[in-house]
C-alpha cells in the first residue's frame, strides 16, 4: 500500500517521478505528492489521483535533478491535501515519504510535542520525520545517522525516503516490512516500491532488506544495517520488459491481464512439464520433495484471491496426493495460536509477495519449525525471500487491482505441485498422471476458447448491470471459483455478491432468491453435475434468474437456465482454470457498463502491506 518513488541523477526528476507514481498507482490512489530540490526544498501535494497532482503542478517551478513522490492509501488520517505525502518536519528542513504504519506514533507524537515539534497532519509519517529531526538536532549528527537512530525508536512497518535542504544531493532510504528497490543506472539512481517505475531506465536493481538503510550521494550507493554495518549490495538484473507494464492497446489493465492468461499459464508450465517426455519437475520443491512426500499436513496461508487459489489447492492436493490440507486466512492464522510443528509444510500464496498478514503468518509458522514454501508472482518480493523454497508463478506484472492472471497462474503451479507429490507418494497412478499432463498442455488453447465468449458475456452483463445483488454457486473444484467470481464482482462493480457451495444454498441464501436475483451457477460436467442441476431447479422454482456456466454440448441445462455460457470440456481437477474466465469477464463488463474505475476500484489497493 502506498507507492513511493525517488530519483537522483542527470535527468529532470519531476517527470521521472510522476511517471513512476502512475505505474505505482495500483498501490493506492487517495492522494499524491512530490518533493523537489532546486533552490529550495519544495513540496506539492493533492488529494486524488496522480493526474490531479499533475494538474496542480502546472505553472510551478518543477525543475531539479533530485526528488521523491508518493501515492497514498490512507491509514492514519482521511485522504486530503494535508495528510498527503511528502511531509515536512517542523523546521521544514527535511521531508519524508513513507509506506507502512508506525504503531507507536501516538506515544512518539506526545513526546515530540512536549519538545516543541508541531504537526500539520494526522499521519504517523509526520511523526517519523519529526523524530528524525529531533535526533538530528540533539545529536548534532548527519541526516543518515539521524535516520539510522530513528529506526531504533519506531515500531511498525516502513519504507521511507528522506530529503534534506542541508544535504541537497542526497537521498536516504530505509525499509522494514514494506518493499523498497534501488535502481542503479548510469550516473543515476532510483528508489521505488517495486521495479516498475525503474525498468524503463535500468534493469539493475538491489532489493533492500529489512532494517537496511540506503544512502545515495555523490554518485555512490551505500547500504548499511541499522546497526551501522556496511553491506555489499546484491545487484540483480531483471528480465521484466516495458511492454509488460503497459496496456498494449487494451482499454484496461484488467482486460489485458484476462487476455494474457493463455500465455501466462503456458509460461508457468514451461520447463516444468512436457507430457510427451513424461517430464514433470519443479526446481523449487525438488530439494524439499522428501518433506512434501512425508508431510503430515500442509497448511496454506493467503489472503483475497490467493486464498481462493489455496482452496483449489486443498481439493487438488487432498485428491491427488492424499495429504490433509488446511487453508487459512493469513490474518486469522497469525493471531489464533495455531498448532504447527516441524512435520508441517506451510505454503504461503501471494501475488505481490508483500501482503503483511501473509508475511506475518509465515514468520509465525517458521518460528514453530514448519517448512515454508512460497508461491509468489513478484520476483524478489518479501515473501519470496522469507521462505525456505518456492515457485514463482511467472504471470508477469499484474497491475489491475482485481487479480485475474495471477489466480490462474497460482492454480497452475499448485496443480503441478499436487501432481508431483501425488506421483511421488504413489497416490496418483501413472495413467492418470499422464492424462492430466496431456490435458494441462491443452489448457492454454482452451482458455483461448473461453476468451471468445467475451461478446456473449458482454451482452449478459448489459442485462444485469443494474442489479444490487448476485449469488454465485459451485461445488467441488468449482466452489472456490464461485467465491472468486463473487469477489471479482464486488471488487470492481460494487455490487453485493456472495459465493456459496451450491448445496449450502438451502441453508440460508435461498431465502434471498426472487425474480430480481441473478444466480451464477457453475455446472460443468463433473462428479457433482447432477446435484448442481438439482440446485439450478431449486433456484428456478423460486424465480431466480440462472446464468449457467456449462460444459460445451450440455443438453440438459440450456432448457432450464436463462443464460448459458459454454466452456470446453476438461478434467475435473483442471476445471477452475477454465470456469473462472467467464466470471472474470462478467465482472469486468458489468463494472465497465456501470462506469466504475476497473483498474483502481475505490478503497482497494493491490498490495496490502498493512495488517
Ligand atoms: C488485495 C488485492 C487482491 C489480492 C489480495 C492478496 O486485497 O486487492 O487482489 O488477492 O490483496 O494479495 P497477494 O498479493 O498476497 O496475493
Amino acid at each position: 500500500m502506498c507507492g513511493i518513488v525517488a530519483y537522483v541523477g542527470h535527468r529532470e526528476a519531476c517527470p521521472v517521478i510522476l511517471k513512476g507514481l502512475k505505474r505505482l498507482e495500483y498501490r493506492g490512489y487517495d492522494s499524491a505528492g512530490i518533493a523537489l530540490m532546486n533552490s529550495d526544498l519544495t513540496v506539492y501535494k493533492k488529494k486524488g489521483k496522480v493526474a490531479d497532482l499533475e494538474a496542480h503542478l502546472a505553472g510551478q517551478d518543477i525543475s531539479g535533478n533530485i526528488g521523491m513522490g508518493h501515492t497514498r492509501w490512507a491509514t492514519h488520517g482521511e485522504p486530503n491535501d494535508v495528510n498527503a505525502h511528502p511531509h515536512f518536519s517542523t523546521s521544514r528542513n527535511i521531508a519524508i515519504i513513507h509506506n507502512g504504519i508506525i504503531e507507536n506514533y501516538a506515544a512518539l507524537k506526545t513526546l515530540l510535542e512536549e519538545k516543541g515539534h508541531t504537526f500539520q497532519s494526522e499521519t504517523d509519517s509526520e511523526v517519523f520525520i519529526n523524530l528524525i529531526e529531533d535526533i538530528r538536532i540533539n545529536n548534532k549528527c548527519s541526516l543518515e545517522e539521524a535516520v539510522r537512530l530513528a529506526l531504533h525508536e519506531v515500531v511498525g512497518a516502513y519504507a521511507i525516503v528522506v530529503l534534506s535542504k542541508d544535504a541537497p544531493n542526497q537521498l536516504v532510504a530505509a525499509r522494514k516490512g514494506s518493499p523498497l528497490v534501488v535502481g542503479i543506472g548510469e550516473g543515476e539512481f532510483f528508489l521505488a516500491s517495486d521495479a516498475t517505475p525503474i525498468i524503463e531506465y535500468t534493469k539493475d536493481v538491489v532489493y533492500l532488506n529489512d532494517y537496511e538503510l540506503a544512502v545515495i550521494k555523490d554518485g555512490q550507493l551505500d547500504i548499511r544495517t541499522k546497526e551501522d554495518i556496511k553491506q555489499t549490495p546484491y545487484v540483480q538484473h531483471l528480465e521484466m520488459e516495458l511492454e509488460s507494464i503497459e496496456k498494449g492497446g487494451f482499454e484496461h489493465f484488467m482486460l489485458k491481464e484476462i487476455y494474457e492468461q493463455p500465455r501466462s499459464i503456458l509460461d508457468n508450465m514451461r520447463g516444468r512439464m512436457v507430457a510427451e517426455k513424461d517430464h514433470l519437475m519443479m526446481g523449487g520443491i525438488r530439494e524439499f520433495e522428501n518433506k512434501f512426500v512425508n508431510a503430515d499436513r500442509i497448511i496454506i496461508v493467503a489472503c483475497g484471491t490467493s486464498w481462493h487459489a489455496g482452496l483449489v489447492a486443498e481439493y487438488l492436493i487432498e485428491d491427488l496426493a492424499r495429504i490433509p490440507v488446511e487453508v487459512e486466512y493469513a490474518s486469522e492464522f497469525r493471531y489464533r495460536n495455531p498448532i504447527v510443528n516441524e512435520r508441517d509444510i506451510v505454503i504461503a500464496i501471494s501475488q505481490s509477495g508483500e501482503t503483511a498478514d501473509t508475511l506475518a503468518a509465515l514468520e509465525l509458522a517458521k518460528s514453530k519449525g514448519a517448512t515454508i514454501f512460497g508461491i509468489c508472482n513478484v520476483v524478489g518480493s518479501s515473501i519470496a525471500r522469507a521462505t525456505d523454497a518456492g515457485a514463482y508463478t511467472h504471470a508477469g506484472p499484474e497491475i489491475g487491482v482485481a487479480s485475474t492472471k495471477a489466480f490462474t497462474a497460482q492454480v497452475t503451479v499448485l496443480t503441478l505441485i499436487a501432481m508431483i507429490i501425488g506421483s511421488k507418494r504413489g497416490t496418483l497412478e501413472n495413467s492418470k498422471l499422464r492424462q492430466l499432463m496431456v490435458e494441462m498442455e491443452n489448457i492454454p488453447a482452451k482458455v483461448e476458447e473461453c476468451l471468445k465468449l467475451d461478446a456473449q458475456i458482454q451482452q449478459i452483463a448489459a442485462v444485469f448491470k443494474d442489479v444490487t445483488n448476485f449469488l454465485y454457486l459451485g461445488r467441488g473444484y468449482n466452489f472456490p471459483v464461485a467465491l472468486e467470481g463473487a469477489l471479482k464482482l464486488k471488487e470492481i462493480s460494487y455490487i453485493h455478491a456472495e459465493g456459496y457451495p451450491a448445496a449450502e444454498m438451502k441453508h440460508g441464501p435461498i431465502a434471498l432468491i426472487d425474480a430480481q436475483m441473478p444466480v451464477v451457477v457453475i455446472a460443468t460436467k463433473d462428479s457433482s453435475y447432477e446435484k448442481v442441476v438439482s440446485n439450478i431447479q431449486e433456484v428456478r422454482a423460486r424465480k431466480g434468474q440462472v446464468i449457467a456456466i456449462v460444459t460445451q454440448g450440455d443438453q440438459v441445462i440450456p432448457s432450464m437456465a436463462d443464460y448459458v455460457i459454454e466452456i470446453p470440456e476438461t478434467s475435473e481437477q483442471l476445471v477452475p482454470l477454465l470456469s473462472v474466465i467467464p466470471l472474470q469477464l462478467l465482472s469486468y463488463h458489468i463494472a465497465v457498463l456501470r462506469g466504475c474505475n476497473v483498474d483502481q476500484p475505490r478503497n482497494l489497493a493491490k498490495s496490502v502491506t498493512v495488517e
